[in-house]
């Protein structure tokens, strides 16, 4: 087996590059590119849509297949617009905007303020690594904890995160503002401090139902596939004879008119939720959210990216609907950031719909003998941020002992776009025949591909750069004595082995079952 050193990149480096990537191997394009694309939209390619369904099937397999109380639905986008007067999103699914007066470039004031702490962070950071490359000896804790300059600057972080949450919570824009003013946060584009007065802007988008010159009513595109899940409680919980606890499970869009849209597919407009809603007893609500915060946890840890990526970052300060929440991060390239939300919403979502709609949304539990509103747990993730934080754990460039160098997608091989690729090792002599023949048993089962153009090096280095777990090539022997060389994506392994064993292998390569029985 050849030796491999895997490029040491920034991760502004590896960013840029699995953009770069993403795009140019069929994963992620611009939305509507030949318009010069629309910000914040993204189309996923010939393999992405693959990766991007191969993850979906994932969780809704261990989400409803392995659990008898849960089940899917798939509710309509559109829903009555008193749902989002019920929910609260009418009212207060906001972000604080502020505009600069010169370049009327448009902000959002938390994250002129959180950008500006992170330049503090970074200066932090910066003493910590030139002292940790002084002290042989260095212990970090001990450091932060003692060095004046980085003490000072912790506490300018904490002063300005207090002054910049408390103005929020009283929501004084006023005083969101004056903080940006006395940080003396400048516009990028024109480098200036003349800013307007910080305003609330709904992130919801709206359109019109019926004809707009009749009796049109204004609907929204929903901000989360949660409410779908809400209106249905009743109508799932009774044809569905569920017993509480059970969770109700779906995939969906959603949609929110997000103002500072950046980093790739981290940040939408148009984007895929996969969200479950647990219905419990009141009273039983924290143990269930304990439960769901160690099972998805697990769940994320079965793809087999480092540990260390992941971990949770508990809310302090709570929704006014939430009795508990937290958020699982993940290390992207750009640092930690949410990749997952696990919310006790208490039963405010219900309640709120019993009053809004005058129906009761209640369970009468034959245990109990009693009626009563249910609690929910919810988990939600972001397919498009899991998506992402596959691609950027699996995304790596390496350099052989020959001195050349390739990319390879070192995706888990259960979720690979391509699970097999079949190449005749030349475009003659029966060889093209032959492939095509173990092909045709094996798709099947499996997505495969067929490739006969370029030389077999080329071929195996365009697999590896779409995470195709194995390829099979096809020669002159093969005709002989039925056998045929299969190359391991990771190590670059190749072994003989007969045609009649093919299957086998792949599936044993490729398991999904063997995936799920990890976490039951
Ligand atoms: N129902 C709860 C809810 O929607 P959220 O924290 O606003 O909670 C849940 O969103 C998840 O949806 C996030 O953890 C993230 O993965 C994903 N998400 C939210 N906004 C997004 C956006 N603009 N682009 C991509 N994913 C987004």
């Amino acid at each position: 087996m050849s030796t491999t050193t895997v490029k040491q990149l920034t991760g502004e480096e590896r960013f840029r590059n699995i953009i770069s990537h993403a795009k140019e191997y069929g994963f992620i394009f611009q939305s509507s590119e030949i318009y010069d694309g629309l910000s914040a939209v993204y189309d996923y390619g010939q393999m992405g849509v693959e990766l991007k369904k191969n993850l979906r099937e994932y969780w809704w397999k261990a989400m409803v297949q392995l659990n008898e109380n849960i089940v899917g639905i798939d509710a309509a986008i559109f829903m009555h617009p008193t749902t989002w007067k019920a929910s609260g999103h009418v009212d207060a699914f906001n972000d604080p905007l502020i505009d600069n007066k010169d370049s009327k470039k448009r902000y959002r004031a938390d994250v002129l303020i959180e950008d500006h702490v992170a330049k503090i962070e970074g200066k932090i950071n910066k003493e910590v690594e030139k002292a940790r490359a002084r002290f042989a000896d260095f212990d970090e804790a001990m450091f932060r904890s003692t060095n004046a300059r980085v003490l000072e600057n912790q506490q300018k972080i904490d002063q300005i995160n207090t002054l910049f949450k408390d103005a929020m919570e009283a929501n004084d824009l006023e005083g969101v503002r004056q903080l940006i003013i006395d940080l003396e946060i400048t516009c990028a584009v024109s480098g200036t401090r003349n800013w307007t007065d910080v305003r609330q802007f709904n992130l919801m988008f709206s359109t019109q139902l019926g004809s707009v010159t009749e009796d049109s009513s204004t609907i929204y595109l929903r901000p989360e596939t949660a409410q779908g899940i809400f209106v249905n409680f009743l109508n799932v919980q009774k044809t569905g004879r569920m017993k509480i606890p059970f969770g109700i499970a779906q995939t969906g869009k959603a949609f929110r008119n997000e103002i500072v849209a950046r980093q790739f597919i981290f940040r939408m407009r148009e984007f895929e939720q996969m969200e479950m809603q647990f219905f419990v007893k009141p009273g039983t609500e924290l143990d269930w959210y304990e439960q769901w915060k160690a099972t998805r946890m697990a769940w994320h840890r079965s793809l087999g990216f480092p540990e260390s990526r992941y971990r949770f970052h508990d809310h302090i300060k709570l929704a006014h609907y939430a009795n508990a929440a937290c958020d699982i991060e993940f290390e992207f390239p750009f640092g930690f950031k949410e990749l997952e939300g696990i919310h006790s919403r208490t039963d405010f979502d219900l309640r709120n719909h019993e009053q809004f709609s005058g129906r009761k949304q209640q369970y009468f539990d034959p245990e109990e003998n009693e009626n009563y509103i249910p609690y929910v747990v919810e988990t939600s993730i972001g397919l498009d941020r899991l998506f992402l934080a596959t691609l950027s754990e699996a995304y790596t460039e390496e350099v052989l002992e020959d001195g050349s160098t390739r990319t390879v997608l070192r995706i888990p091989a259960f979720l690979a776009p391509y699970k097999v690729a079949v190449l005749p090792l030349v475009k003659k002599d029966g060889l093209p025949e032959k492939a095509r023949d173990i092909m045709n048993r094996l798709k099947l089962d499996h997505l495969c591909l067929y490739e006969e153009k370029d030389s077999i090096g080329k071929r195996y280095r365009r697999m590896d750069a779409i995470g195709t777990p194995l390829c099979v090539t096809v020669d002159h022997q093969t005709l002989e004595d039925g056998m045929v060389t299969v190359r391991d994506r990771d190590t670059m392994v190749q072994e003989r082995i007969a045609i009649e064993s093919l299957a086998a292998k792949l599936q044993d390569k490729v398991s999904l079952q063997r995936q799920l029985l990890c976490l039951i």
